[in-house]
C-alpha cells in the first residue's frame, strides 16, 4: 500500500505543500501519496482519527489547526512546546494511530535567512510584528540562531507579554504603545519621553512580519516607518499577495532586501519530510520551480 501523508487546513486548496512534497519525494525515489484534506476546525480532530486509521503516516497542519493539533498528540517535541503549536505529525510506532508532534516553521525559517539568503542572525537585532500563532511559531528558533536582540510588538500588547514570559529569555522585550512614542519623540530629537531610551533601542537589522495584517492602511508596521528606514533587511512569513503589503512599505522606506516567506515555506516541508523519510531533500528545485510561478517579492 502506498504511504499516506496529507495536509490539514481550512482552507487547504491553496497549499502548495503537495507540489513541494512530490518534488522532494521523487529527488529520494520515494512512492507515496500526499493529499489536502479540508477539515473545519469542529471536525480537525475526527478528520486526523480517520486518516490515522485509514494508514496515515504522517502529516503537515496549517491555519488554522496549529495550536489544536497539540491536544492530539501523544508526544511533542521541544520545538512543538516553546512554540505552542504543531505543524508536523509523524505517526509513532504500534498499530493504534498515535502522534508526536513537532514544528519545523522556526527552523525552516531560520535555515531560508541563513542559507539561502546569507543573513547572519549570530548577534542580529531582530524585531517581530506580531505575537501570534506565527509569530510565536518562529521566535524560538530565532532565539536559537543566536540573535542578540528580539524585539516584540502586538497590536494587543498582552499577547507579546505572553509570549516573552512563555519564552523566558532575557533577549525578548516588548515593545508597547509607549515605546513606540519614545522612538518617534527620540527621531524628531523631542526627548522629553524617550529620555531614558538609547538611540540603539530603534535600530534593528532585521524586521520580520508575523502579523495577519494584509491592508496596509492601518497596518501595524506604519508605527515603524522610522525602525524601517534603518533596517538592513525586511522579511515576511507570507508569500504571494499576502507579503505584497509590508514588503512594499519596506521597499518605499529604502530597505535594501526584501524577502518573502516563500523559501520559510519550503524549507519548513524540508524539515517534516526528513522527519517522515529520514531524507534531507534538497530545496533549491522546488524553490526555484515556486518562486517562478509566484514572482518576486516587492
Ligand atoms: P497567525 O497564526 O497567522 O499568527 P493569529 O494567531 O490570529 O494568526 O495572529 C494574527 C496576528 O496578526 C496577531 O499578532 C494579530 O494581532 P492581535 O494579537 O492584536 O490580534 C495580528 N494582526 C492581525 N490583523 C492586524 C491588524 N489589522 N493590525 C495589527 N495587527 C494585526
Amino acid at each position: 500500500m502506498t504511504p499516506r501523508f496529507a495536509v490539514f487546513g481550512h482552507p487547504v486548496a491553496h497549499s502548495r505543500s503537495p507540489q513541494i512534497h512530490a518534488v522532494f519525494a521523487a529527488q529520494a525515489g520515494i512512492t507515496m501519496r500526499y493529499e489536502r484534506i479540508d477539515a473545519a476546525p469542529a471536525a480537525f480532530a475526527d478528520a486526523v482519527h480517520a486518516f490515522g486509521h485509514a494508514g496515515g503516516r504522517g502529516a503537515n497542519v496549517t491555519l488554522p489547526h496549529k495550536p489544536a493539533a497539540m491536544g492530539l498528540c501523544e508526544a511533542l517535541s521541544p520545538r512543538a512546546l516553546r512554540a505552542g503549536a504543531v505543524n508536523t505529525l509523524v505517526r509513532m510506532p504500534g498499530d493504534a494511530p498515535r502522534w508526536q508532534g513537532d514544528n519545523t516553521d522556526g527552523i525552516g525559517l531560520v535555515r531560508d535567512l541563513v542559507d539561502r539568503h546569507g543573513l547572519v542572525l549570530r548577534g542580529a537585532r531582530v524585531l517581530l510584528l506580531g505575537a501570534g500563532g506565527a509569530g510565536a511559531g518562529v521566535a524560538p528558533a530565532l532565539l536559537d540562531a543566536g540573535v542578540d536582540t528580539l524585539a516584540v510588538f502586538n497590536r494587543t500588547v498582552q499577547r507579546a507579554h505572553e509570549l516573552a514570559a512563555h519564552l523566558g529569555d532575557a533577549r525578548i522585550s516588548v515593545i508597547d504603545a509607549e515605546r513606540v512614542d519614545a522612538m518617534h519623540a527620540h527621531e524628531s530629537r523631542r526627548t522629553t519621553s524617550g529620555a531614558h531610551h538609547r538611540l540603539d533601542d530603534f535600530a534593528f537589522d532585521l524586521v520580520v512580519n508575523a502579523t495577519s495584517a494584509a491592508r496596509s492602511d492601518q497596518a501595524p508596521w506604519s508605527a515603524f516607518d522610522l525602525v524601517l528606514a534603518k533596517a538592513r533587511v525586511a522579511v515576511d512569513l507570507g508569500y504571494g499577495d499576502a507579503a505584497r503589503p509590508f514588503l512594499e512599505f519596506a521597499r518605499e522606506r529604502g530597505v535594501a532586501r526584501r524577502i518573502d516567506g516563500l523559501g520559510m515555506l519550503v524549507e519548513q516541508a524540508a524539515e517534516s519530510f526528513r522527519l517522515w523519510h529520514g531524507v534531507m531533500p534538497d530545496t533549491a528545485p522546488a524553490f526555484a520551480t515556486l518562486r517562478a510561478e509566484l514572482g518576486d517579492p516587492p
